[in-house]
């Protein structure tokens, strides 16, 4: 309900983070965010945000506290921006927001941290919106957090509209339906250099492979798709690995190279290639950024992670099931 003029309006989301098993990178439009290639990914039980949202008339500008830190609030501005237009609102606001884990590290805290953002700040400024909408309002403020908005499996559609309303994300599968284990295995955890946003376009601009990423992603996505309908693990823990390296080939012959690895991601991904050698079902993908995400089958998943906590250069390791959509909490 709207609360009178003067006072606060607040609301208080929770989202999940997402591991894209076919991966988002390029824009087809940047100034909507619209991505050039479809993703497929899965939601993480074990790596959530909480953002609390309050407008509040009066106050000057928009205040960004993460981790009870205050932090540069220009992206959230933007994105406020947007939820403001809608509601035809003015008031600025204060937004409060903690991750469960590191952040801006390849952990995707853009996912669920706009994915909370989304549904905190449109219901605290009186937006009721459904939840391709909300997709689509997440997706303005990064690509990957329109997943976020839903638990399980879920696709994001590139889309072909101009204006991006094509453009959203929606269930594949729920939780329930095909328990899958994600270990991630944290191997720094210290900022990363270049952000996804920046990354992604450089790519476009530079890398000879950009084109064969895009022509290639519908392909990927079908096959993915199939995998998932017909719960082929190998399939789809091989179509994982395919994307996740195909999109390092991408970064590494962007100019300046994105080489997002450090030695303990090189010796992670080798000790999941060992695991499967010995026989256990388990596959890598790793995004912008150092971290190694080794997909399994809740009965391996224990196993999995004393391997690769033994790694040297893996700090923890963090196991997490499939997590369910962003949603509201006050
Ligand atoms: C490698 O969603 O962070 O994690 O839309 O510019 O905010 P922006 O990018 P972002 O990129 C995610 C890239 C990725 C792959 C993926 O999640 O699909």
């Amino acid at each position: 309900m709207n609360q009178a003029f003067g006072e606060d309006r607040t609301a208080t989301a929770r989202a999940h983070s997402n591991i894209a098993l076919i991966k988002y990178w390029g824009k087809r439009d940047a100034e909507l965010n619209i991505p050039a290639v479809g993703s497929i990914s899965l939601t993480l039980d074990g790596l959530s945000t909480d953002t609390r949202v309050t407008f509040r008339a009066g106050l000057q500008q928009d205040e960004f506290w993460l981790a009870g830190n205050r932090v540069d609030a220009t992206r959230v501005t933007r994105f406020l921006d947007l939820v403001r237009g809608s509601a035809g609102l003015d008031s600025r606001a204060v937004v409060e927001s903690t991750n469960n884990f590191p952040t801006a590290a390849g952990l995707a805290s853009s996912a669920s941290g706009f994915a909370a953002l989304a549904v905190a700040a449109s219901a605290a400024a009186g937006l009721s919106l459904d939840d391709r909408q909300l997709s689509i309002l997440a997706r303005r403020g990064s690509g990957s957090a329109a997943r976020s908005l839903f638990g399980g499996l879920v696709e994001l559609h590139a889309g072909t509209r101009s204006d991006g309303l094509d453009s959203f994300a929606e269930p594949v599968l729920p939780p329930e339906a095909w328990p899958l284990n994600v270990v991630v295995a944290i191997t720094e955890l210290g900022q990363k250099s270049v952000n996804s946003t920046v990354g992604m376009g450089e790519s476009a601009l530079t890398s000879p492979f950009y084109p064969a990423w895009v022509e290639t992603g519908e392909n990927d996505l079908a096959a993915m798709r199939l995998a998932i309908a017909n719960r082929n693990f190998e399939q789809l823990g091989q179509l994982a690995e395919h994307s996740c390296l195909k999109l390092h080939a991408l970064m590494m012959s962007t100019r300046p190279a994105l080489v997002y690895w450090n030695a303990g991601t090189m010796a992670a991904m080798h000790s999941v290639l060992e695991l499967r050698a010995s026989g256990i079902p388990v596959y890598f993908t790793i995004d912008a950024g150092p971290q190694v995400k080794a997909l399994c089958l809740p009965e391996h998943a224990s196993g999995v992670a004393d391997a690769l906590g033994r790694v040297v250069g893996v700090h923890e390791t963090k196991v997490s099931a499939l997590g369910s959509g962003a949603h509201l909490l006050s």
